[in-house]
């Protein structure tokens, strides 16, 4: 047999099936641009992206005996979505591909929310944008909102439809209209693909339940214990207070299905071409509502392969690259965001123009909950100094709180490598942050206490988990001030450390815990929703009043943004730590084109001195000015920094 060349089948395929895509683009009823604009847009972007796409389903598809069934359909299914893209879409297009890195700009500064804890509904919601506007949000991440399963659905991670949002959300339309209104005031949509698995009634999952062969070959189902058993000796539990193991057992099938999350969330079988090519077009459908960042949900859990983990395979690298390159296709205003809630090798691997541009930082986030906690900043700095770099033209994004728990997904070898003990120290946090060590100042509880092996996380709101809770409890009101700096310094670092800042809504008045969930019956088991509190829209007031703590929190973190905004040096992600011998503080360089800020942190309740002569090496000019204060520092000088004190500073 002749050797397999690549490049010379891909360029053979595409002769083939570009007979077709004329074919679509002539019966397409796309008025914006012309058959002629259409047909030479369509060219470029194949000639740029399509030898990839190739090689990617070549690599994932090309054992099935059907390949170019597959890659034919998969093209033509991307054809047809580009096809129905609204005209606004078009537009943004044409935008995105001449500023690719639009999203690594300082002026992101990104929110979450529940839709119907924030507002109740996506109408309400719109009525909501003058509040991000003024808060300073430019990038707005919505929960999952589709059709979701009765009952428990796992904050709408069980999707039953990803084509409708939930009736009492609003309508698809709603959605549409929302996208539009927020771009309206550079606002970005940011919507979940939650493509790891769908709802056990989702039409897919009654199909195969219906003994479909066609959809029992959409999920992963087992006769009998034989195959899951063997699975199971290598996969982690991510949910084991809630059901053990990684398979359910269906009565109607009499058959086990994986199920890596809850019973009811059905891993989809990604090594069915028509899976992807199903799964292409929901995301492709999610495109044209208006969202121009995806959340990737869960990517680690995508492949399987008997004998490893079944986390972080290659093959689901290929996937999502092969995602991503029929975005740049038929949608190239769409920009890819990891969920890789795993060890931080494994967070980066996830990480490129290619596969996501941006992603979750969760061993930032982790990080600064352990320097915190321990007031030094040792495992910190070894953590940033070779980990927050990332190629160009990608992102992180920081944040300190979601509606996730906190997992202690720092590297092993950090953490010996300045001298603490990576077991141990993972239990002194989990003790720390569940109230269970002396003298804490965090109020949170555990997550998913897994009792064979130990493991913990921790739930909490980020002003529970700060101090704000156990402070004003107390009526202390020294504590208090120490809290209110404490989560100042803390969104200071995130608002500058290189990437984009992202806040979980309600962190920005300091809401704390609320333990109104043990109440409810389909949310007890399940802590995150301690940190997922109802927005009480009377707190506004709180702006009205001489002094509160819900204010100055409010007014700090919508200081920071604008400030964050008004600073080119935090363009990209461009950070160097900067030499400094004090252990409870963090100094850092951040710099684009000829500017310059450099920021020192003070983690600990105690003021701390900083020699600031150590910047002098750096090249920095004589004299600093803090953008907060407007202070004046002197690089001769050593200065001391206030508990949790937080410095911006430009030259002068
Ligand atoms: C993601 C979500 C989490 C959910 C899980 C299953 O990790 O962030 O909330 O439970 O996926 O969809
Ligand atoms: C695990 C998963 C992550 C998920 C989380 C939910 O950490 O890796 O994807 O969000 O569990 O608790």
């Amino acid at each position: 047999m002749p050797e397999f060349d690549p490049d010379y089948e891909a360029k053979r395929s595409l002769t083939r099936i570009r007979p077709k895509i004329l074919e679509r683009i002539e019966q397409s009823s796309q008025s914006l641009l012309s058959d002629e604009q259409l047909i030479e847009t369509i060219d470029a972007r194949l000639s740029e992206h399509w030898s990839r796409l190739f090689g990617l389903l070549y690599r994932l598809y090309g054992e099935h005996y059907d390949f170019f069934f597959y890659l034919e359909n998969i093209t033509l299914t991307a054809v047809d979505c580009w096809l129905s893209r609204p005209d606004e879409l078009y537009q943004l297009d044409i935008r995105r591909e001449n500023d690719p890195g639009w999203y690594l700009s300082e002026r992101m500064v990104g929110g979450s929310l529940y839709v119907d804890l924030f507002s109740d509904d996506l109408n309400t919601l719109r009525d909501r944008i003058p509040y991000f506007k003024d808060l300073g949000l430019t990038y707005v991440h919505l929960m999952p909102l589709f059709a979701a399963r009765s009952g428990n659905n796992d904050g709408g991670y069980a999707i039953n439809d990803y084509r409708s949002v939930d009736p009492d959300l609003g309508t698809i339309e709603d959605l549409r209209g929302l996208a539009s209104d927020f771009r309206k005031v550079g606002i970005s949509l940011v919507l979940d693909f939650v493509f790891n698995h769908t709802s056990d009634e989702h039409a897919w999952a009654i199909k195969a339940q219906e003994g479909d062969r066609e959809f029992e070959n959409y999920f992963h189902t087992y006769p009998d214990r034989t195959i899951p058993a063997k699975y199971e000796a290598n996969l982690r539990e991510i949910f084991p207070t809630i059901r053990r193991g990684n398979f359910t057992w269906h009565e109607g099938m009499q058959r086990w299905i994986w199920t890596t999350f809850n019973s009811f969330q059905w891993d989809l079988k990604y090594s069915n071409p028509e899976v992807f090519r199903a799964m292409a077009a929901e995301m492709l459908f999610l495109a044209n509502t208006g969202v121009e960042i995806l959340r990737l949900d869960a990517v680690a859990f995508v492949w399987k392969q008997m004998g490893t983990s079944c986390e972080n395979l290659p093959e689901a690298h290929l996937l999502i690259q092969a995602f991503n390159a029929l975005c740049r296709i038929a949608a190239p205003g769409l920009v890819f965001k990891s969920e890789a809630i795993v060890h931080p090798d494994e967070v980066v691997r996830y990480i490129s123009r290619e596969e996501c541009q941006i992603s979750y930082n969760p061993t930032l986030m982790a990080l600064l909950w352990e320097s915190i906690a321990t007031r030094e900043t040792k495992l910190l700095k070894q953590s940033l100094g070779h980990r927050q770099y990332l190629n160009a033209g990608t992102s992180w994004v920081n944040y300190l709180r979601g509606h996730d728990d906190i997992g202690w997904s720092f590297d092993n070898g950090d953490a010996w490598a300045v001298g603490i003990n990576p077991d141990d120290h993972r239990n002194f946090l989990n003790k720390f942050y569940t109230g269970r060590f002396a003298g804490t100042f965090a109020a949170g509880v555990p997550f998913q206490h897994n009792e064979t092996n130990g493991d913990m996380r921790v739930s909490g709101t980020m002003a529970s988990l700060a101090g704000l809770e156990k402070a004003t409890d107390r009526g202390d009101k020294a504590l208090t001030e120490l809290a209110v700096q404490r989560i100042r310094m803390l969104y200071g670092v995130l608002c500058s450390i290189g990437g984009i800042p992202l806040i979980f809504l309600g962190e920005e008045w300091g809401l704390i815990n609320d333990y109104a969930y043990k109440e409810d019956p389909e949310k007890e088991a399940d802590s995150r929703w301690i940190h997922r509190p109802r927005m009480v829209w009377s707190i506004l007031k709180e702006l009205k009043k001489k002094r509160s703590v819900n204010k100055r929190i409010f007014l700090n973190l919508q200081l920071l943004f604008k400030e964050r905004k008004a600073s080119p040096a935090l363009t990209g992600s461009h950070m160097r730590l900067l030499p400094c011998d004090n252990p409870h503080t963090l100094s850092y360089l951040r710099w684009h084109d000829s500017n310059i800020l450099v920021v020192l942190a003070n983690f600990s309740e105690q003021p701390q001195k900083v020699d600031l002569r150590s910047l002098r090496t750096e090249g920095l000019a004589h004299y600093l000015k803090d953008v907060f204060s407007q202070s004046t520092y002197s690089t001769n000088d050593t200065i001391t920094l206030e508990p949790y004190a937080l410095l911006w500073l430009q030259e002068d």
